[in-house]
């Protein structure tokens, strides 16, 4: 029988200082806003990960731990039989979280000063990382063409030929625009950092989520050349919800870089047990398939809903996404400079999602929406969105 899951159900996330309904994003004007900025879903975890989590509170004794025989299998399986990547378990170091594996690759494999390729719009977090390395971001933007956006390889084979430039953040797939970037794509950019010692960071968080007809291709999985020459960021965070109760992991095929990457570990503590992290982790890849492949089929329900609604509403545009919950609105016919955009769906619309500046300057006239949030929801925010913009036009008129 097929297991059934109720992403219907509201909760009131304000039970527990959730990010995405705290003041320190919504501000303290704000909390009647629809929150849809914070990167993670409104939906609790999969049934597997409650039941594994509430069997480790009752054993009652948190002492120091290791982490789980099956933890590592369970990823090992997940990567194999979910997106036919095989990964050898010695190459898998863990992580507290993959913005710390980034970071840690930038201080590890680049010296002050260098440059470290990002192609915006891209999450913010990754020009906060290479400034707080002291290194130099270098941009190489996509480019948006009938409404897809395409990585501009001559570009990056031009910023990738400097010698200064050392490094490559990928973020596939990509969070803000919702591609999921083809093997053939990753290919070719894998073959231009490799010309030119560039080496590939690749942030898979979102790799999990993606829709009908679209399939996730890990870097590293291209060709042993590129696995070689890759670093690669995973976590459960996104695909089962669990960002506050999970840790990541880094892949390090090349042995002398992982040997650096275990010393740096080694040298700053990072790796202390979280027993809950690993119980989690370890039920999530064990028994969360049918949740994940449910929750996916949600939110392209979800999808599906925001295309229907704003379908004649010329002033806003969907980016067509591959996957991830984030989905890339195109609002330029409104013809409002970012800080009035924003002031527009924040007072006018009721919304409260990511301003599509905040990932680079070609994401001016922009906003990222989280759908992973439960259906009525979205339609009645969608509903405050129309109306504001028909009263807008009207005010134009
Ligand atoms: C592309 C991307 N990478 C990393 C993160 C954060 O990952 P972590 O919490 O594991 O550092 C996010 C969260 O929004 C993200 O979207």
């Amino acid at each position: 029988m097929t297991e059934r899951f109720d992403f219907d159900e509201v909760f009131d996330r304000r039970e527990v200082p959730a990010l995405k309904v705290h003041r320190m994003v919504l501000g303290a004007d704000g909390m009647d806003l629809f929150p849809a900025g914070v990167a993670d879903m409104d939906f609790r975890a999969p049934p597997a990960v409650l039941a594994a989590l509430e069997n480790r509170a009752a054993h009652g004794i948190f002492g120091y731990e290791t982490v789980p025989d099956g933890l590592m299998p369970a990823l090992v399986d997940w990567l194999k039989l979910r997106h036919g990547w095989s990964v050898n378990p010695d190459h898998i170091l863990r992580a507290p979280n993959v913005l710390n594996s980034l970071s840690m690759a930038a201080s590890l494999f680049s010296d002050h000063g260098d440059g470290i390729i990002v192609q915006p719009p891209v999450f913010f977090d990754f020009a906060d990382i290479i400034a707080e390395n002291g290194r130099r971001m270098v941009t190489n933007p996509l480019v948006l063409s009938d409404g897809r956006y395409e990585m501009d390889l001559g570009g990056l084979d031009t910023c990738a030929a400097d010698p200064r430039v050392k490094m490559l953040f990928l973020c596939n797939p990509h969070n803000p625009v919702g591609r999921v970037w083809s093997k053939l794509e990753l290919a070719q950019l894998g073959t231009i950092c490799r010309k030119h010692g560039v080496v590939v960071v690749s942030d898979e968080i979102h790799g999990d989520v993606t829709f009908a007809g679209r399939t996730y291709t890990p870097f590293a999985s291209v060709s042993h050349d590129d696995a070689l020459n890759s670093i690669t960021c995973l976590s459960p965070a996104k695909s089962f919800n669990i960002a506050a109760c999970c840790s990541a992991f880094t892949v390090v095929p090349d042995h002398a870089r992982r040997d650096a990457f275990a010393a740096e570990n080694s040298r700053l503590t990072v790796n202390k047990n979280n027993a809950f992290a690993s119980v989690a982790m370890e039920a999530a890849y064990l028994h969360g398939g049918p949740w994940l492949d449910a929750v996916n089929a949600y939110i392209e329900a979800n999808l599906a809903l925001v295309r229907e609604r704003i379908a004649d509403v010329p002033e806003v545009t969907l980016i067509e996404p591959d996957g991830t919950f984030l989905l890339w609105l195109d609002f330029r016919a409104l013809a409002l400079e970012p800080e009035k955009l924003a002031l527009f769906l924040r007072q006018d619309a009721g919304w409260a999602i990511t301003r599509g500046i905040a990932f680079g300057e070609g994401g001016a006239g922009f906003g990222r929406l989280n759908i992973g949030c439960v259906h009525a929801q979205l339609d009645q925010a969608l509903e405050g969105l129309i109306d504001a913009i028909s009263k807008n036009r009207e005010t134009l008129t």
